[in-house]
């Protein structure tokens, strides 16, 4: 695999990956033939993020029709379903029961269907649903992350140049680059306002997420795929899962990826068999080509101070931000550089749709969102094998990584790979000793 770490050749392709900061000559337009009435969407997993994204969506005001979705629960699908069609109705919302497609394959039918999807199922799926809109021709809206493992991104990255040399949309829900404090300072960082960026800090220190409860009719498979936020091959560890926002922002400030990833993580507090096999808490040093080095850390403490940041030192300043529209740039004499206007800020998950769907009615061709995101989930991924075994590992270590945590076989009778022991308990990485790249 080729490695793009260096700063040139990160250059030479970074007018494709910026998402949010592309310059207007990346526009081309009548780029694909945007259909003269409305477009047709469909929605790949219909949990909390599939449908607020399609309530997005309609937002933006444009003419957008719902035709179909798919998930692999009814439950999930049809909840979905009613929410968006009592709020749209059948103005907006034409999605018989023969468009809600159930099950593991559903998405493929879903997908035939649009001429937009939105990608939104847990991570683990993204790279065999991302992969399959682009060969159908789609143009897309794709949550992050977008894989759990290396070889998820190399299947993401590939299909990255297919959408490309198609002229297809791309837009990732890394919001930040569709939020103003991040683009203002990002641009003034890259315009040399604070120097060379020769380290930083990026956070997510928060309590955790939900855990849903085993029930006594449920296969193996359907509990993990329920209780997706805890087995790695559908999430990927919380630092992927969520911290790959803060650490894509880290990518986003050094304008490159990381060449090496050292650190150390476990399960402190959250321990319980219904926790699967994720670790509560990850502490890294990245570093990049030019020596310059990133401290990250994530963990799920309840109880514990929270912290949801990125800081960077540069050689002639330094900048704090947050997703709370924070942008605040000084010298290294407490002179501003930069302050952002925290008041009246658009929301940078409607901001996305509204930029991506202003794009599409006219036909244009604008974002290339998923190299970038593809490589900060890289980065994140990195970091967990990092932790996991213990090891320094280089960015082409990773990114060759064998390990295929994807079940051989998807089905409700079907086994995943990692299954609890006879305690209940599941076995998870202990560093030094498991191999997990
Ligand atoms: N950008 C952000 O800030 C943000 C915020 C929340 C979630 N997310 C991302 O959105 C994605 C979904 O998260 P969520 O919070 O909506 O989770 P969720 O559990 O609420 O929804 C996921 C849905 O996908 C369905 N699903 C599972 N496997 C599927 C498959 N193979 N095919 C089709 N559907 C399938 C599930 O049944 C569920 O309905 C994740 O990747 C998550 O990281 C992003």
């Amino acid at each position: 695999m080729k490695n793009l770490n260096s700063r040139r050749d990160f250059i030479k392709t970074s007018a494709l990956v910026t998402g949010g900061i592309l310059a207007p000559a990346f526009i081309v337009p009548g780029a694909y033939a945007a259909p003269a009435n409305e477009l047709k969407l469909a929605v790949i997993g219909c949990g909390g993020r599939g449908t607020g994204a399609v309530f997005q969506a309609f937002a933006t005001g444009h003419p957008i029709k719902l035709v179909a979705m798919a998930d692999a629960f009814e439950d999930r699908m049809e909840s979905s379903y009613k929410a968006i069609f009592d709020k749209h109705g059948a103005d907006k919302v034409d999605v018989p029961k023969e468009k809600r497609f159930v099950g593991f394959d559903g998405y493929k039918k879903a997908i035939a269907e649009a001429d937009v999807v939105i990608l939104a199922a847990p991570p683990g799926f993204r790279p065999s649903h991302f992969e399959e809109a682009v060969n159908q021709g789609k143009q897309i809206f794709a949550e992050k992350p977008m894989a759990t493992d290396a070889a998820g991104i190399r299947k993401v990255l590939a299909a990255a140049e297919v959408a490309k040399a198609k002229k297809l949309n791309v837009v990732v829900g890394l919001q930040r680059h569709y939020q103003n404090n991040y683009r203002e300072v990002m641009k003034r960082i890259h315009n040399g306002d604070l120097g060379e960026i020769v380290s930083g800090q990026v956070y997510w220190n928060d309590g955790g997420v939900w855990v849903r409860e085993r029930k006594p009719e449920q296969t193996e498979m359907e509990y993990q795929m329920r209780n997706w936020y805890y087995f790695n091959w559908l999430c990927g560890d919380h630092i992927v899962e969520q911290h790959v926002h803060n650490i894509d922002i880290a990518n986003w400030a050094k304008n490159s990826y990381p060449v090496k990833a050292e650190g150390t993580g476990g399960r402190a507090v959250r321990t319980g068999k219904d926790h699967g096999e994720i670790f509560d808490h990850h502490v890294l040093t990245f570093t990049y080509a030019d020596g310059s080095v990133i401290h990250s850390e994530c963990r799920h403490f309840p109880g514990a101070a929270n912290r949801v940041d990125e800081t960077f030192q540069g050689t002639k300043g330094r900048v704090f931000l947050s997703a709370g529209n924070h942008g605040v740039m000084t010298d290294w004499k407490g002179n501003p550089i930069y302050t952002h206007d925290r008041e009246n800020q658009p929301n940078p998950y409607q901001q996305e749709h509204d930029e991506l769907w202003a794009t599409l009615v006219k036909g244009e061709y604008k974002f290339a969102d998923a190299e970038n995101a593809a490589k900060s989930t890289m980065t994140a991924i990195m970091g967990r094998y990092a932790t996991y075994s213990g090891k320094v590992l280089t960015w082409d270590e990773a990114l060759n990584g064998t390990v295929d945590l994807f079940p051989d076989t998807l089905a409700w009778d079907a086994m995943p790979k990692i299954l609890p022991e006879a305690d209940g308990y599941y076995p998870h990485a202990i560093p030094g000793k498991s191999k997990v790249v």
